[in-house]
């Protein structure tokens, strides 16, 4: 590759999930200098961390230009939903990621959930409600299990999956009563479904769509999937329990999503994440994102073969239909190591050792989620999900066992994980069934 095809590129984002993308970004040839705005105590070691304010699309558009960068690759929702791509297109630099009109998909569980019965995608049967009293009303008159979901964004946490009656009526005030903030103004309330969950990533240019292996996570805090839902626990990739038919039938979901973006006038180039629930009357939709998953994405990207580069590039400018992509055979595991007290309140600084020698066991990668490191030279929790330590291999076992062999090496105070990612997979389909 001459340097002439090289590029600088800005990755906005700080979690676990751009400190993977900024090693696919900065593993391509065609990558010149990668900075990471604002990154975290992993991405450093990749690129230059930036302090910029991601979600100011003025500034991220201003910085983007003034260093040549020729791909601007978004991350996270929150910057996508504040038109920071619309942003970095009007400046003429290619962008990876939706503008604020394709971001709605996941910026507002309404628009999305609409969407979906326009496009004739199979979802959970809801109804959204602007007044708390009719929302209250309705949940009476429903009975539970029902879930509760605030409308906008809520870091994975404004959804509440209620199995009892003052549960649910609790979940309905709390969204009113202002716990997600202007999220909860707008509140859906759905049937609960049931069955094993599978997240379906796919790059589209708003034309093409090519689906990535799927993977899944763990959402739940705890061990055998109590308590409250978080941002995701663990993941692996590919989902061993997939049917043949329900990949089928997830996939065209996603292309009819695609298809219904573009008829209603939506530009959507970047990753769109399908959220859904293997029911026992085929693959339902729980949820688009609009972006990568975080922890799905330290699953997915390692086992990517494909420069990233070249297709972030084809995305951003339309042409996508000419990249086919290919995977690893290697199964790929993570596990992610949170802060006590996550997703409630937890405590940050706690020095982090082993991460090198984790790091440095064979097929495994340590992704750093919330971390710094201070002046002193520490590395340090800054978060809430610290790491998310990955593995690859050549079984389902294999990256398991070493993911986890991996996990302890590493030592912070509050250290906390789930010992039992991957255990319903390993167990077969069956595991699921009531
Ligand atoms: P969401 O942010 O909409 O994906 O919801 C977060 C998590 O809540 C999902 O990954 C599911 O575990 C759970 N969830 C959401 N909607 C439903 C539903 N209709 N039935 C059962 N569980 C759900
Ligand atoms: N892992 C769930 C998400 O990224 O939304």
């Amino acid at each position: 590759m001459s340097e002439s095809n090289q590029m600088n590129i800005l990755l906005l984002g700080s979690g676990g999930r751009e400190h993977a993308l900024a090693l696919a970004l900065a593993a391509s040839p065609r990558c010149a200098e990668l900075f990471i705005a604002p990154g975290n105590g992993g991405t450093v070691e990749v690129g230059e961390n930036v302090a910029l304010d991601a979600e100011d699309p003025a500034a991220a558009a201003e910085f983007a230009r003034e260093t040549g960068c020729g791909l601007v690759v978004i991350g996270p929702e929150a910057p996508l939903v504040a038109g920071v791509a619309d942003a970095v297109r009007a400046a003429g630099i290619p962008c990876f990621g939706p503008g604020a009109e394709g971001a709605q998909v996941e910026g507002s569980k309404r628009f999305s959930k609409e969407l979906m019965d326009r496009a004739g995608v199979p979802t959970a049967a809801y109804a959204s409600f602007t007044d708390e009293g009719e929302a209250l009303a309705y949940v009476r008159a429903q009975g539970a299990p029902l879930v509760v979901k605030a409308d906008g964004l809520a870091a994975g946490k404004g959804v509440i999956v209620a199995t009892g009656l003052s549960e649910a009526e609790d979940a309905v005030r709390s969204c009113f009563g202002g716990e997600f903030g202007a999220a909860g103004a707008t509140v859906v309330i759905e049937e609960m479904l049931t069955g094993p969950e599978c997240s379906l990533l796919a790059f589209t240019d708003g034309v093409t769509v090519r689906p990535m292996s799927t993977s899944q996570d763990h959402k739940r805090a705890l061990e055998g999937d109590l308590g409250p839902n978080t941002g995701g626990m663990g993941a692996y990739s590919p989902v061993p329990i997939v049917t043949d038919e329900e990949h089928a039938a997830m996939v065209a979901a996603m292309e009819r999503t695609v298809e219904t973006l573009a008829a209603e006038g939506i530009d959507y180039r970047g990753c769109l994440y399908g959220g859904f629930m293997l029911t026992p009357a085929g693959p339902k939709v729980l949820e688009f994102n609009a972006r990568f998953g975080d922890p799905e994405t330290q699953v997915v990207l390692p086992r990517l073969e494909n420069d990233l580069v070249e297709v972030m590039l084809a995305v951003a400018e339309r042409r996508l239909s000419e990249v086919e992509l290919s995977w690893r055979d290697d199964w790929a595991f993570t596990v992610v190591l949170t802060s006590a007290g996550y997703p409630g309140s937890y405590e940050k600084g706690k020095v982090i050792t082993g991460v090198e020698r984790a790091d440095a066991l064979p097929d495994v990668t340590v992704y750093h989620a919330g971390t710094a490191l201070t002046d002193s030279g520490d590395l340090v929790t800054a978060g809430g999900r610290v790491l998310a330590v990955t593995a690859l291999g050549p079984t389902f076992e294999a990256a398991r066992d070493r993911a986890y062999e991996a996990c302890e090496l590493i030592d912070f105070e509050g250290k906390t994980l789930r010992h039992d990612i991957g255990l319903r997979a390993l167990r077969g389909r069956d595991a699921w069934d009531a």
